[in-house]
């Protein structure tokens, strides 16, 4: 990955981040997706210490958190994972300490969860890239060149139940939309290079469905059936672990046409966003299992551009980020064409482009059925 690219990543990440850290939300929203999360969120999850075997810093923290914090970490100070750990060969030690850098930082996430504890009431305000912005030595000089601030909008902040009745009615009018219970969806996802290979999902609302994706070495496949999913590809054949279980109810997430459902309580207005070259009003709220959810409306059409996940951890907030592009008509409906999700670690991003979308097709419920393979 290129510097100028990282920085690019960065400021978007760093935009997201401080427009968070503006905002309040007055209204939760009941998507059937909030409801899995809150069932998730209460099994019993191991502990960094006792899933992993040197953990100092972290204790006490969901063991799932350490993929979103490390990748977090790594892009807070535009390192890789290799300029904290040793490996052997192929063999990744994670756990040893011989890497004088691992030793900063450990000390620095110590002292990142200290300043928000006695000073911020224990509040994700100071994160590592607070400091660090990209660098591994944070800047101490401010630039002399100062980027252009968007001028504030003038006038009264649109009501959140504005914005909402705008973009149930600009997808097709909560009728037609709540008409549709299954999809079946065909196209390609779209590598970083550019390639793209074959791609088929089996979506029944509101948090089942079977993507499969034919890549050169194999069949990438999986499947989300509620709490519970599976996934194989030409390297594994498992369960689907707590930070794949997360994407995964992202994608289904994504694959309902109606992305919010009323009622609307403590979702709130929180400014104005571009996306692209679109000017976005972003309503946020919290999921019950914690996150923030933003999302941006097209000012215009009325239509849902962008949803931002963030979880946030005592040392920085790790965002998700999926976009909604080349809305058409499918039976009366409006729905994307393009979904495009990002993440701090660039491995997972995904762009995938639907070309023949059927609604209410039928889905035999035991193509959900999930492998016994090893958790
Ligand atoms: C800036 C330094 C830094 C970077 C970059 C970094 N880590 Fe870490 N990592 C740490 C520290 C510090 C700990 C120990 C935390 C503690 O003591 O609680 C740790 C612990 C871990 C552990 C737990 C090991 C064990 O069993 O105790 C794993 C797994 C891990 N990191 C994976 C990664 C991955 C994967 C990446 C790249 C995406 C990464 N780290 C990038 C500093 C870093
Ligand atoms: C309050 C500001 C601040 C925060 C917050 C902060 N750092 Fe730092 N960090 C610094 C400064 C300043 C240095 C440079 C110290 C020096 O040069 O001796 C540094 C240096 C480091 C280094 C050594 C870099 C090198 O190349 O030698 C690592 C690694 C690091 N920080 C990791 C982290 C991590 C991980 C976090 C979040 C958990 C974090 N820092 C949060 C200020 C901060």
């Amino acid at each position: 990955m290129s510097q100028p690219q990282i920085k690019r990543g960065l400021l978007a990440a760093a935009l997201v981040l401080v427009c968070g850290y503006l905002l309040t939300s007055q209204t939760t929203l009941t998507t059937s997706y909030a409801q899995q999360q809150a069932g998730a969120g209460q099994a019993a999850e191991p502990t960094m210490e006792e899933k992993y075997k040197n953990i100092q810093a972290l204790k006490g923290l969901p063991a799932s958190q350490m993929r979103p914090m490390m990748n977090y970490i790594s892009a807070s100070l535009g390192m890789t994972c290799a300029d904290c750990h040793v490996r052997t060969g192929d063999q990744w030690e994670f756990e040893k300490d011989d890497n004088n850098h691992k030793k900063i930082a450990r000390r620095m996430i110590t002292m990142t969860m200290e300043l928000n504890k006695q000073h911020f009431g224990g509040r994700t305000q100071v994160t590592c890239f607070t400091c660090h912005q990209g660098f591994d030595h944070p800047p101490s000089v401010p630039p002399l060149v100062k980027p252009k601030a968007d001028a504030p909008a003038a006038g009264a902040a649109p009501k959140a139940e504005e914005i909402l009745a705008k973009y149930v009615q600009a997808i097709g009018g909560k009728e037609a939309v709540e008409k549709i219970k299954t999809r079946v969806i065909k196209g390609a996802s779209v590598a970083a290079n550019g390639q793209s290979f074959p791609l088929e999902i089996n979506f029944a609302a509101p948090d089942k469905y079977t993507l499969s994706v034919a890549l050169p070495q194999g069949a990438s496949a999986q499947k989300l059936n509620g709490a519970a999913g599976w996934l194989k590809n030409s390297r594994e054949d498992r369960a689907m672990d707590g930070v794949d279980l997360m994407r995964a109810k992202s994608l289904a997430w994504s694959l309902e046409i109606l992305q919010l459902k009323e009622p609307y309580p403590r979702l709130g207005f929180a400014g104005t966003e571009k996306v692209g070259d679109r000017e976005t009003n972003v309503l946020q709220t919290r999921l019950p299992d914690g996150r923030r959810v933003r999302f941006g409306f097209d000012k215009e059409s009325g239509l849902l551009l962008r949803r931002v996940v963030q979880t946030i951890t005592p040392i920085g907030i790790d965002p998700e980020q999926t976009d909604y592009e080349d809305y058409r008509d499918v039976d009366g409906v409006k729905v994307p064409h393009t979904i495009r999700t990002t993440y701090l670690d660039q491995f997972y991003n995904s762009t995938r482009k639907f070309t023949d979308i059927k609604h209410n097709a039928k889905v035999d419920e035991a193509l959900f059925g999930l492998p016994a393979v090893k958790q």
